[in-house]
């Protein structure tokens, strides 16, 4: 069991990395193999529509990209975090998911079948803000996004009201269900909550 964990956020070891560190801790409790990506740290151009990839399926872009695709497909198991960013992700996440267009044309043009049909996901959310729509638009870029890829989307842990640098370490209780979501995912499928 593969799992693999996508960090969106630029503010390394603070919210959204600690949330994702407990969900991955989650994962490695159940035997799962983790692996954390820094989205920050790779060299991740957005897409530039070239549309190489409606041929052969790869993008043309030569850049960290080539090592994330086939982490992606190896995955059981995908969990994205990401901060809110102006009602939507960093935009460094942004920029892995839109160079996934790639997979997307495997997929819906060139009719290749993601891998496994077991593949699941989460989705891990930080913004400082409380409002009611604070995560619909990141939600629907994830799932459509986890679409793409052939990962279903079964769990999500969406946390309003934290802004500081490390904050969620005074919830221990967050801290734990992000954990609780790893766990579910990496042994039986999706959490209860
Ligand atoms: C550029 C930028 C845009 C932000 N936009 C929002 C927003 O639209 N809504 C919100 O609730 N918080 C917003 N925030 C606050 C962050 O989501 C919040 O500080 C979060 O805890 C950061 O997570 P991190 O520490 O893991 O990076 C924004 C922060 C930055 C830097």
């Amino acid at each position: 069991m593969k799992v693999l964990g996508i960090m969106g956020s630029p503010r390394i070891g603070s919210n959204t990395d600690l949330l994702l560190d407990e969900a991955l801790k989650g994962a490695e409790h159940q035997g799962a193999e983790v692996e954390k990506i820094i989205v920050d740290k790779l060299n991740i151009s957005p897409c530039r529509e070239y549309y190489g990839c409606l041929k052969d399926g790869n993008c043309v872009i030569k850049d960290d990209m080539d090592d994330i695709y086939p982490k992606l497909l190896a995955a059981d198991v995908v969990i994205v975090a990401s901060p809110m960013f102006f009602y939507g992700l960093s935009s460094q996440l942004k920029a892995l998911i839109d160079r996934c267009q790639a997979l997307w044309a495997r997929r819906y043009v060139l009719k290749q079948e993601p891998p496994g049909s077991m593949r699941k996901g989460a989705f891990i959310a930080v913004g400082a803000t409380r409002g009611k729509k604070l995560f619909d638009g990141a939600t629907l870029v994830v799932k459509y996004f986890f679409q793409a890829v052939g990962v279903e989307y079964v769990d999500e842990l969406l946390v309003r009201g934290v802004d500081k640098r490390g904050e969620i370490k005074e919830q221990p209780g967050v801290l734990a269900e992000a954990f609780k979501i790893g766990k579910h995912l990496a042994g039986e499928g999706s959490s209860p909550t």
